[in-house]
């Protein structure tokens, strides 16, 4: 089954590109960067990775991507990942990147946009691995930061993909979000949001109904309400359902009591990915192998989960046709 999954094409929707930095690469950056951690070793950064729930992870993720200055750092980290999920036999990736947490640091959109454009254009021609990019607004920040990031992001539009939303879900509902949405679908991009993590039910339902999303991150809070769960099914809408990162940040006490099964025995769109495989143990081969052991999952089952990802990523409609 190890094989079969490793050689089985994969596609994953949800992936912070800084969530990829191992502690490896972050120290090498500081060190190339002059900045200092607060880690004495890598093993130490490692152990540092145990997290409450999500603003536990958030205050670590934000501090690590501290080391990313340049042009070249963003390049190195996209590459970095690019390449271990290749040899995981991943031929996709949707990645949100958060250009608020470098632009608070004084970093430009533009060094952010080019490194990462970079690294996309050598994956997608040295790797055969394609790449969609999710401009992410953090929810914790205000509207208005996010709408003149937007704009900011004028001269790379037509190379988005979508918009997302993430960062710390509670009390900061979609609707916080409603003119930045509309502003992305008056430009024509796509439309994506974390809901249904930390935050409630009903926050799935606003991210349908104010901001128009098609695809829910996460999602998994889902099952607390029939009525969104019936609109999922109805809408089929994507859910992109991180299990590593839910044990991780203790959305659910353990993978076998994790809502997978629920969530496919009520008929939904479900994709699996890795959210943030650098602090949540692995990619999106481990969260596979995790699934096969928790779930008994068979290779059907796999196979069909990576379908439904690829039918909805954000790929070209004739490399989408090569790849199912
Ligand atoms: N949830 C919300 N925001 C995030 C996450 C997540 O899982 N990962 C990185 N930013
Ligand atoms: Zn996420």
């Amino acid at each position: 089954m190890q094989d079969f999954l490793r050689s089985l094409p994969k596609a994953e929707l949800h992936l912070h590109i800084e969530g990829s930095l191992e502690p490896e690469l972050m120290f090498a950056l500081a060190e190339r960067n002059g900045i200092k951690l607060p880690y004495a070793s890598v093993d130490e950064a490692k152990a540092a990775y145990q997290f409450d729930d999500l603003q536990g992870f958030l205050n670590l993720y934000f501090q690590g991507m501290s080391v990313l200055c340049h042009e070249q750092d963003f390049f190195d980290l996209a590459m970095d990942y690019f390449k271990r999920a290749s040899t995981e036999g991943v031929v996709h990736i949707d990645m949100h990147f958060d250009p608020q947490a470098h632009i608070q640091r004084g970093i430009t959109l533009d060094v952010i946009m080019s490194g990462l454009l970079r690294a996309k254009q050598e994956a997608e021609r040295s790797l055969d691995l394609s790449v969609g990019m999710i401009m992410a607004f953090l929810r914790d920040r205000p509207a208005e930061e996010a709408l003149d990031v937007l704009e900011q992001a004028a001269p790379y539009w037509d190379q988005l993909d979508a918009i997302g939303l993430d960062s710390a879900e509670r009390d900061h509902p979609p609707a916080k979000f409603v003119k930045v949405f509309n502003r992305a679908k008056e430009i024509g991009l796509a439309r994506v949001a974390h809901a249904g993590e930390e935050g409630p039910a009903s926050y799935i339902l606003e991210a349908l109904d104010l901001l128009d999303v098609c695809r829910i991150d996460h999602g998994i809070r889902c099952l607390e309400s029939d009525e969104v769960v019936e609109r999922l099914y109805e809408q089929q809408t994507v859910l992109t359902v991180c299990p590593l990162s839910n044990v991780s940040l203790k959305v659910v006490d353990e993978l076998n009591g994790h809502p997978l099964p629920a969530l496919l025995d009520k008929g939904l769109n479900i994709t699996i990915s890795s959210d943030d495989p650098a602090y949540f143990g692995g990619g999106l081969l481990a969260n596979h192998l995790a699934c096969e052991k928790a779930f008994g999952w068979d290779e059907d089952a796999f196979i069909a989960l990576n379908r439904n990802a690829i039918t909805e990523a954000f790929v070209p409609k004739s490399r989408r046709e090569d790849l199912l």
